[in-house]
């Protein structure tokens, strides 16, 4: 299986519900453009796409769970914007692109976010809208279980409470607990979850949503790591968004903590771990293993 070909497929599934999904526009339009502007100039869609693996993992057909897998990128383009305002980064370039703030205001930006975060909710939890893509795949305590599940990654105990010791840790010294709790909650907590949903979507065995949790804990914490040195090593062409931002904001990061040879160390140890945790699942289970070796070795 060529895995390079494998994420493209799933990501152009996920692409073309973004198109569908946002095509009308609202009013005010400014809202809207700034909305579709982040969600259409790129992106690796690495969140959906590991949630339509996980539920492929399970037996399923990934197509019925596009929508769902969708949500994930809804919150994280959210983060994204956010992530970027002055208030928080201050970054100029995302995806390629001037960042959201830098085309629509800071204001607006603040609002796309917002919009993003609420439709995750607005789409999962339309019934209707589902159906048409899912042709009655899932169960509907499932799909109560999975925006549980979102809302935990995303939320106080996931992402948002990560972002924020991310905040409280600028120009600190870095200790190996703070900078554990960072990278758990910013990065690897929805990533964890985008997992999870897909086996949950898939009603499989307490068991098997064990094994999803230890790989998404680990693919997730490798993902941050791998950032992390990319931001010290990458050059901004590549990654779409400037390196070197995390020196300028006195970020607490892994090569700050480790060096760049003992990050990758880790990074590749995580992955390893990653990889073991899914041993009690079949051939099908492949995307999954390969994905994770995969983001080990990317460059943007
Ligand atoms: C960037 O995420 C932010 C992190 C959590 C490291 P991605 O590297 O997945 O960004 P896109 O979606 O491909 O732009
Ligand atoms: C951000 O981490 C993680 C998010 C939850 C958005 P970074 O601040 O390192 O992400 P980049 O490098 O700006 O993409
Ligand atoms: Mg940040
Ligand atoms: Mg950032
Ligand atoms: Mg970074």
């Amino acid at each position: 299986m060529d895995i390079d070909l494998y994420i493209k497929e799933k990501k152009a599934l996920v692409d073309a519900f973004l198109e569908r999904y946002f095509s009308h526009t609202v009013v005010p339009e400014t809202l809207h453009k700034s909305i579709t502007y982040s969600l259409s100039a790129g992106g690796k869609r690495i969140r959906p796409v590991l949630c339509l693996a996980a539920y492929e993992a399970c037996g399923r057909d990934p197509v019925e769970a596009v929508p769902y897998a969708t949500a994930f990128e809804l919150i994280h383009t959210y983060s994204l914007i956010h992530d970027d305002l002055p208030a928080m980064d201050d970054d100029d370039l995302r995806r390629g692109k001037p960042t959201n703030h830098k085309v629509f205001g800071e204001g607006m930006a603040i609002l796309a976010g917002d919009a993003l975060l609420t439709e995750a909710f607005y789409l999962l939890s339309n019934m209707n809208s589902l159906a048409i893509d899912r042709e009655g795949a899932v169960p509907e305590s499932a799909i109560l279980k999975m925006i549980h599940e979102l809302a935990g990654g995303a939320g106080m105990l996931g992402m948002v409470g990560g972002q924020a010791q991310d905040l409280l840790s600028e120009n600190e010294e870095p200790d190996a607990e703070t900078l554990f709790f960072i990278h758990k909650c910013k990065t690897a907590a929805l990533i964890t979850s985008s997992v999870k949903a897909g086996g949950i979507l898939a009603c499989c065995s307490e068991e098997k949503l064990g094994s999803l949790e230890r790989y998404g804990e680990n693919t997730g914490f490798a993902f941050q790591v791998v950032d992390d040195i990319l931001d010290v090593e990458g050059e901004t062409e590549v990654l779409g968004k400037t390196a070197g931002s995390d020196e300028k904001k006195k970020k607490m990061t892994y090569p700050k903590l480790y060096g760049i040879d003992e990050s990758r160390r880790r990074a590749r140890e995580l992955v390893d771990m990653a990889i073991e945790a899914l041993t009690s699942f079949d051939e099908k289970a492949d995307p999954l293993r390969k994905i994770a070796q995969r983001l080990l070795e990317r460059r943007s």
